[in-house]
């Protein structure tokens, strides 16, 4: 039977860059308690998705020469992509949503004009300190050294005609849900609120934009697009239905149980959200949690400096399961950690290898070798089982209580206090001398089936944190899955007497951390860029006549297709002036035929034809390396066609 529903969401991601390893923390977390609920029987929803408006994405489109549009769509479902990083991470979200869905766009201008007509929404003019990279205003006093508080860098004045939204009329309620025990966690961010922005005076808040479009558009004044926070966070009721008819799940589902979000958008999630609800006379989420950062080296992790942990790497080499479990197990969910490679090394060996692994690998080894694979029914019990036993039946208590306050890291540790105490009965009670004598049969089979019974308990519970190998485990331990529920986490001799186990992979090998540290860093070196290389081969300079061998021309592409088979090639013509050619350029990626075609580009033309994919390329294009993206340099419209570029 449900214990009714459970509405758990993570943030929406940004997919300007490639998430990294913080950003897989924030979901991978989310997704464990997700899995904890339904094992407990709750009807969950998890929702996560993308948020894909916004200046920065505009500018980052355009810097990549590709409209906004097919920039995310490449970022959020292209190989390698938002939803590809999850499926590997075997993230459970039940929902996805993206903020370029149309559903979600009309909804948000539907909600909008609300607030609008309710008059919490009116005209103004802003002045102030912006960030672009955060999207967010500043007042002065909120500036940290004169830079964003978020980020830490450079804002600038910027004046505009803007919307408002009338925040400080709100700023008593929400102070009063601030100080709602329970609401904002961990406790410590509820001061952190009411001193930076309560205290100093809850202002209005900026809710439209007029120097860019990429935003939804505000209906009733176009040239106006909605403030990115305020579509983003909408998702949070628009992925359910809300103002929409392509979902209709909002009376089940909301008011969300807690959202999980990281520690510098607490500040979005436990103010300007609830104020917004409020002003929408809709019920406010029942928990926001602040969970802590990743950093590296001390810092926050990110593209511009060039410091991120790639998920997608440490995953294939480890295993998703062996990542997930690190994430959760090293750090405290609330407060900041440093991810090292060595920290992620010595927690699968000691924990994983060590402790679980060896726990399974010796207790099914021994029940093939002394019972080949099957249990005899006869049991003898000894003092020296009470221990570990009553540790087992305490265990699923515990647990929960670490669950239900979001301390994960605080359930695996009480879950491997059980299994090195079940590393520890082994070598109490000897099975390797009770085999040697026959009378001693069913004192054996009693230790191997308490040994099965505290792996089931044990793994029962880990399986919201390392599902996949659990499912090999339980198939190793013969455990079905009506073993495995939470209504037997808490009973000892749920397995059959006789039960039989089989033999499986390793699951957890160990790491050689010397050996491997270097492989690490090795791949995980920034790659140096070309002209590095040639000026460390001692070759990086070339005279003018070298120079002068390159034939490099202004051409006018008239053509533009994609090269068939191919995820990355377009077949381009141009007029060079007095001759056309046909090229091809890997740029598919970046570029659709409509931005090209029209445009002037610097062309080499007295490169050896070449072909690729089976297409004649006659020449190549100039572009610039913008970290993974091309960028085709393009000459203004008056230059000549066929003019020689030197
Ligand atoms: N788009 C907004 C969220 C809108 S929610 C209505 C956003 N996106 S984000 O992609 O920049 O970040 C998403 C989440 O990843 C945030 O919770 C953020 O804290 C988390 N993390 C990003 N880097 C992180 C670490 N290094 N460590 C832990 N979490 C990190 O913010």
């Amino acid at each position: 039977m449900s214990k009714g529903t459970f509405y758990i969401t993570t943030p929406i991601y940004y997919p300007s860059d490639k998430l990294h390893i913080g950003h897989t923390y924030c979901t991978v977390a989310t997704d464990a308690i997700a899995r904890y609920r339904r094992m407990c029987g709750y009807d969950v929803m998890f929702l996560t998705g993308t948020d894909e408006h916004g200046q920065k994405i505009e500018e980052k489109a355009m810097a990549a020469g590709v409209d906004p549009q097919t920039f995310v769509d490449n970022i959020v479902e292209g190989p390698g992509g938002i939803r590809a990083l999850w499926k590997l991470m075997n993230i459970s979200n039940d929902r996805f949503i993206r903020t370029t869905d149309d559903y979600h766009v009309s909804a948000i201008q539907k909600i909008f004009k609300k607030m609008y007509d309710k008059g919490d929404i009116y005209k103004g003019a802003y002045k102030g300190l912006y960030c672009t990279p955060c999207e967010s205003f500043w007042t002065e006093s909120q500036l940290v050294g004169g830079k964003c508080p978020d980020c830490g860098r450079e804002v600038h004045y910027a004046e505009e005609e803007a919307y408002f939204f009338r925040l400080s009329a709100y700023a008593d309620r929400v102070q009063a849900l601030l100080e709602t025990p329970g609401f904002l966690e961990p406790a410590s961010r509820v001061n952190e609120m009411i001193n930076n922005f309560i205290k100093p005076g809850l202002e209005d808040l900026c809710v439209s934009r007029t120097t860019f479009t990429w935003g939804v558009p505000v209906e009733f004044d176009p040239g106006h697009v909605v403030y990115v926070w305020v579509d983003a966070l909408s998702n949070y009721i628009t992925a359910l239905g809300y103002c929409n008819d392509k979902y209709d799940d909002y009376d089940k589902y909301w008011p969300a149980d807690v959202h999980i979000v990281g520690k510098e958008i607490v500040r979005f999630h436990s103010i300007i959200w609830p104020a917004m609800l409020m002003s929408l006379e809709l019920p406010l989420p029942k928990k926001i949690f602040g969970h802590g950062w990743l950093l590296l080296e001390g810092g926050k992790m990110s593209k511009s400096k060039g410091n991120v942990v790639d998920p997608v790497l440490l995953a294939k080499r480890y295993g998703v399961d062996a990542l997930r479990f690190f994430l959760l197990r090293e750090f405290p969910f609330g407060s900041d950690g440093n991810f090292s490679n060595e920290a992620l090394i010595a927690r699968i060996n000691s924990d994983l290898a060590n402790d679980l692994g060896n726990l399974v690998s010796r207790t099914v080894a021994m029940v093939l070798k002394y019972f080949d694979g099957t249990l005899p029914e006869e049991r003898q019990e000894a003092p020296e089982d009470g221990e570990l036993k009553s540790m087992v039946l305490a265990l699923r208590d515990i647990y929960e209580a670490n669950m239900e306050t979001y301390a994960l890291q605080g359930a695996l540790m009480e879950v491997f206090k059980v299994v090195s105490r079940a590393n520890k009965y082994i070598d109490e009670t000897c099975p390797w001398i009770l085999a040697r004598d026959e009378a001693n049969r069913a004192r054996l089979a009693t230790v191997m089936y308490n040994l099965l019974e505290t792996i089931r308990v044990c793994v029962s519970l880990l399986t919201p944190f390392i599902p996949e190998s659990c499912g090999k485990i339980f198939e190793q331990i013969g455990a079905g899955p009506k073993d495995t529920t939470w209504d037997k986490a808490n009973v000892f001799g749920a397995l059959p007497a006789n039960v039989t186990v089989r033999r499986g992979e390793a699951l957890f090998p160990r790491i050689d951390m010397a050996k491997e540290l270097e492989e690490l860093e090795k791949l995980t070196a920034a790659p140096k860029s070309q002209v590095e290389e040639e000026l460390e081969k001692g070759a990086g300079l070339i005279d003018i006549n070298e120079f002068g061998k390159v034939e490099l021309r202004v051409g006018l592409i008239t053509q533009c297709e994609p090269v068939k088979k191919s995820d990355k090639l377009l077949k381009l013509q141009v007029d060079l002036g007095t001759e056309k050619r046909q090229i091809v350029s890997g740029i598919s990626q970046w570029y659709s035929p409509g931005n090209l075609i029209g445009k002037k580009v610097i062309v080499v033309a007295n490169l050896k034809p070449a072909k690729l994919r089976g297409v004649e390329s006659q020449g190549m294009i100039l572009a610039a390396d913008v970290g993974e993206a091309a960028k085709v340099i393009f000459c203004d419209d008056d230059t000549p066609v066929g003019a020689k570029v030197r």
